[in-house]
């Protein structure tokens, strides 16, 4: 045993690497996962539904869409692949993650559109029309908090951030958080005990 958590900078568990299959919007995927991060083994339930319910990009969206706390890089190879015009900022604390995703994203022929980077290396500058995140409920509420109040001002004035979170863990009172810092949110959808909001000024 160690003391790593899916959100540990830098893993020390053997990755043990391993292959994750699942299909969204009739597309095939195969990824590369590993020890060490987030739902190492399948795709995250949590992050299915997000994946199955909220609006996928347009097949002609350009610019920059950004997945938050990418882990192996599920959403960021969705996203890559469904708009294939598009730039994928793919962000996290953890190495392992952010270089599971690049090789995820050379699998889906998206490497030169996918960056997978640390929170600190995306372009200050950049605002992106699409914010898309299953969040680290686990780090706790107010690091949650604040990780949301980082991000989410970084969506266009037209942008739309899809975020989903298990009722359970404080699915409906993230939404009302939300709501009090001055965000319309809608929920956009709940399955199998997860909330899907949908996230705009
Ligand atoms: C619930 S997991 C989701 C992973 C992946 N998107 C998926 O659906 O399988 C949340 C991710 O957020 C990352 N994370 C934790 N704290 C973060 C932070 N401050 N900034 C960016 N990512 C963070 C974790 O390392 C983890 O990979």
């Amino acid at each position: 045993m160690t003391g790593d958590h899916y959100f540990t900078a830098e893993p020390s568990t053997a990755a043990a690497p391993r292959e994750v299959e699942f299909s969204v919007a009739g597309r095939d995927y195969a990824l590369r996962s590993a020890a060490g991060v987030f739902s190492a083994a399948r795709l995250d339930p949590g992050t299915a539904v997000l994946l199955r319910k909220a609006e996928l990009p347009a097949p002609d969206t350009t610019g920059a869409l950004l997945d938050l706390g990418c882990g192996f890089g599920p959403i960021s190879c969705v996203l890559a692949s469904t708009a294939p015009a598009a730039t994928v900022w793919a962000v996290d604390v953890n190495e392992r993650a952010r270089a599971l995703t690049a090789a995820n994203a050379e699998r889906v022929g998206a490497a030169d559109r996918v960056h997978a980077v640390a929170p600190d290396e995306v372009p200050a500058d950049l605002s992106f029309s699409q914010l898309w995140s299953n969040p680290p409920i686990r780090i706790g509420k107010a690091e949650l908090h604040e990780l949301l109040r980082r991000w989410l001002p970084r969506l266009a004035p037209d942008g739309v951030a899809w975020l989903v979170v298990a009722r359970h863990l404080g699915g409906d009172s993230l939404h009302g958080w939300l709501v009090e810092q001055g965000w319309r949110v809608d929920r956009h959808a709940s399955q199998k005990g997860y909330r899907v909001l949908r996230v705009t000024r």
